[in-house]
C-alpha cells in the first residue's frame, strides 16, 4: 500500500464518516449505537449488515464482508486501493501530492491500475482509428446501423484495422510490456507469429465498468462472419458476470425503471431514442451478480429481450434469477419485431415507451409462456396445465403476494379459484411450501478444526470486546499478549491494539489498513465484530471475561506443550497463572 503516505491515507480515513458515506448506497437504520440495512454484497430479506460509527467499520453477520470505508468503495464500486484513497481524498478536500507517473511508478503500480491504462489507451487507438481514412470501413458500417457522430462518441466506439498486430505495436511503444500484453486479453501470443492482435478487422465496442473505466471490448464483423462478435478474454480487471454494457449510463438515468437487453446494438439504439436506463448483459445470459447490482438501485427491471424462441427463454430465466434475489421483473413486448433496436427503428421512441408503459408482470408472462405447450381443448391437458400453475405459485414464500397472483392467474385463465387454491396447496405440501433455502454449504470438519475454530472464536472475542471496551486491558495486560493469539492476522492486530491502547482507545479501521489482502482484511474485520449473545447481568459478564482469559491461556499453554520449545520452568509458570486465574472471580 505504499502508494500515497499512510499519515494521509489515515486522514482521509478520519475525516470520512462511514456510516455518511454507506448510507449514500445502502438504506440504515439505527439500532442502539449500530446502523444496520439489507447487505449490498448478498442477497437477504432481513437486515444483517451492520455499520458501526464508533467502530467506522461495515460488517455483515450474513456473509461475513467487512471493512473500513476504503474497502467498502473497493468492494462496491470496484474501485482498486489508490481510486478509493483518491476518491474520498476529493471529498474530504485533502490534498494528495501529484503521482507523478515516472517509468518507475508506472511499473509499481498494481497490476490492475496497468490493465485499466493500457484498455484506455486500447480504446483511444481504436477511437483514432475508426476515424482515420483506414477506418472508413468501420464508419460506413455504423453510419448503415444509423448511428450518429454524438452516439458514436458516446460510447466510445472504434475500429480495429486490418493489420495483424497493430495495437500490439502502438500499446508496446505506450511501455507495456509482453506480459501486460497477453494479460489485457487483448493481444495473443504465438511460436511462429509472435505478438499479435485479437481484433482484427471490426468494428470496437469497448466494455465500461460502473465506474466508466474501460475494462474490455466486444468487436463485430462488418456483415457475415463468425463468430460474429468477439469479446476480450476474462481478465484481473473484466468479469462478465459482474458487469453490465451500458451501467454506467444507466446508472444515472432519471427514469424509474432499468431495461436489460441482450445485445450491445440493443442498448446503443435505446440511449440514442433517449431510454439511458437500457443495458445489456455481457454475451452471457444474465446472472445473480448482475441482478444484485441493480438490486442495489431499488428500481424495477424491465426486460427487453429479442421475441425469439432463444429470447423467450433467455427472459424465463432472468426472470427466475431476478426473483431469486428479491427483484420482480417485468416483460416488454417486441412483437412483430426481433429485438429493440429493429423495434425503434422501425416504430419509434414513442411506441417504444407505450410498450414500457404496458409491459408485463414476470410471473404472468411466465404462465402465458407455459400455455402454449397445452391444448385446453383437451381435458387432460388442461389438468396438466392447471396444474403447473397451482405448482408455480408456490414460488412466492409470502401468503399475501401468492394469493394475490393466484386470483390474477384464476380471473385470466378461467381456472376456479378454489380449486386452484387447494392443487396449490397439495404442491406446495408435496415441495414443502417455502422453496427450500440456498444454505451456504460448509465443508464436513474434523475434530481438529473443529477445536481449531473454538481455539480463534475465543481469541476473537477478547479482541473484540477489548476494542469496545478498552478499560479492560489494564486489568490484563500482564497476562496477556500477541503471542497468545494463533492467527497471524490476530497476532498483528493484538499487537497493534496492545501498542494503540497506551496512548489511547483503539481504531479498528484503521488496524484494518495493515492488510492489504482482501481476505486478510475479512479476517480483520471478524475480529472487531465476534460477540457474546448469552451474558446478561453484570456478573456473567466479568466471568465470561475470566474464563476467555483463561481459555486463550490454556489453549497457548497446550499447543506450546505440543510443539516443544517451552523450557519446564516455562511451562509451570504458565500452569500456575491460570490456576490462579481460574480461581478468581473476576480479573
Ligand atoms: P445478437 O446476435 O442479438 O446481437 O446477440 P445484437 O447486439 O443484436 O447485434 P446485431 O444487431 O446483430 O449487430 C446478443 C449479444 O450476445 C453476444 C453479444 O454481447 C451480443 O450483443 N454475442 C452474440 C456474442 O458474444 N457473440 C456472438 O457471436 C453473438
Ligand atoms: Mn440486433
Amino acid at each position: 500500500m505504499a502508494y500515497y503516505p499512510e499519515e494521509l491515507v489515515e486522514e482521509i480515513r478520519q475525516r470520512t464518516d462511514i456510516v455518511d458515506l454507506i448510507s449514500g448506497y445502502v438504506r440504515l437504520q439505527k439500532k442502539g449505537s449500530t446502523h444496520f440495512g439489507l447487505c449490498p454484497f448478498h442477497n437477504e430479506k432481513t437486515p444483517s449488515f451492520s455499520v458501526s460509527g464508533s467502530k467506522q467499520m461495515y460488517f455483515c453477520f450474513g456473509c461475513h464482508a467487512g471493512g473500513n470505508v476504503f474497502t467498502f468503495l473497493q468492494k462496491y464500486e470496484n474501485m482498486s486501493f489508490p481510486e478509493a484513497v483518491r476518491f474520498l481524498a476529493e471529498k474530504t478536500g485533502v490534498k494528495l501530492p501529484e503521482a507523478e507517473e515516472s517509468e518507475e511508478s508506472k511499473r509499481a503500480r498494481s497490476h490492475r491500475d496497468r490493465l485499466y491504462a493500457l484498455n484506455n489507451d486500447a480504446a483511444v487507438y481504436f477511437y483514432r482509428a475508426l476515424r482515420s481514412p483506414q477506418g472508413s470501413l468501420g464508419m460506413k458500417y455504423f453510419e448503415k446501423r444509423g448511428l450518429d457522430a454524438e452516439t458514436l462518441k458516446r460510447f466510445g466506439l472504434g475500429y480495429s484495422l486490418q493489420y495483424s498486430n497493430d495495437l500490439a505495436k502502438y500499446l508496446t511503444k505506450q511501455g507495456y510490456t509482453a506480459e501486460e500484453l497477453r494479460d489485457s486479453g487483448l493481444c495473443t501470443f504465438s511460436e511462429k507469429y509472435g505478438m499479435g492482435d485479437k481484433f482484427i478487422n471490426r468494428v470496437m465496442f469497448p466494455i465500461q465498468n460502473a465506474a466508466g473505466r474501460v475494462i474490455a471490448f466486444g468487436g463485430r464483423v462488418m456483415g457475415e462472419g463468425e463468430p460474429k462478435y468477439l469479446n476480450s478474454n476474462e481478465t484481473a480487471i473484466f468479469e462478465k458476470r459482474k458487469n453490465l454494457y451500458g451501467l454506467h449510463l444507466a446508472r444515472s438515468s432519471r427514469a424509474d425503471n432499468y431495461i436489460l437487453c441482450e445485445g450491445y446494438m440493443d442498448v446503443i439504439s435505446l440511449h440514442r431514442a433517449g431510454f439511458s436506463q437500457a443495458m445489456a448483459s455481457l454475451g452471457t445470459s444474465f446472472t445473480p451478480e448482475q441482478a444484485m447490482i441493480l438490486k442495489r438501485f431499488g428500481k424495477k427491471v424491465l426486460l427487453s429481450y429479442d421475441s425469439d424462441t432463444a429470447g423467450t427463454s433467455a427472459a424465463l430465466r432472468a426472470i427466475g434469477i431476478l426473483r431469486e434475489c428479491g427483484l420482480r421483473g417485468q416483460v416488454i413486448d417486441m412483437q412483430p419485431y426481433k429485438d429493440p433496436d429493429e423495434f425503434i427503428r422501425a416504430l419509434g421512441a414513442e411506441e417504444y415507451q407505450k410498450r414500457i408503459d404496458g409491459a408485463e408482470n414476470g410471473f404472468m408472462f411466465e404462465i402465458r409462456i407455459l400455455r402454449r405447450d397445452y391444448n385446453t381443448e383437451d381435458p387432460a391437458e388442461k389438468t396438466a396445465f392447471q396444474r403447473e400453475v397451482a405448482k408455480k405459485l408456490c414460488v412466492f414464500e409470502e401468503e399475501m403476494e401468492r394469493e394475490n397472483y393466484l386470483d390474477a392467474v384464476a380471473e385470466e385463465y378461467g381456472i376456479p379459484r378454489e380449486a386452484l387454491k387447494k392443487q396449490m396447496i397439495a404442491e406446495a405440501q408435496r415441495d414443502g411450501l417455502v422453496r427450500e433455502r440456498r444454505v451456504e454449504v460448509t465443508p464436513r470438519r474434523d475434530a481438529q478444526s473443529r477445536s481449531e475454530d473454538h481455539r480463534k472464536y475465543a481469541e476473537r472475542l477478547l479482541l473484540t470486546w477489548l476494542s469496545e471496551e478498552p478499560e479492560r486491558y489494564e486489568r490484563i495486560r500482564e497476562y496477556i499478549s500477541e503471542e497468545d493469539f494463533s492467527d497471524p492476522v490476530y497476532k498483528k492486530i493484538a499487537a497493534r491494539m496492545f501498542r494503540d491502547m497506551a496512548e489511547g482507545p483503539p481504531q479498528p479501521a484503521a488496524i484494518l489498513n495493515m492488510f492489504e489482502d482482501a481476505e486478510e482484511q475479512q479476517t480483520a474485520s471478524e475480529v472487531f465484530h465476534t460477540k457474546l449473545d448469552a451474558v446478561s447481568t453484570a456478573e456473567e459478564k466479568e466471568k465470561a471475561f475470566r474464563d476467555i482469559v483463561v481459555r486463550i491461556k490454556q489453549n497457548r499453554m497446550d499447543t506450546a506443550g505440543q510443539e516443544g520449545g517451552i523450557t519446564i520452568e516455562q511451562m509451570v509458570e504458565m500452569k500456575n497463572l491460570i490456576e490462579r486465574l481460574r480461581t478468581r472471580s473476576k480479573l
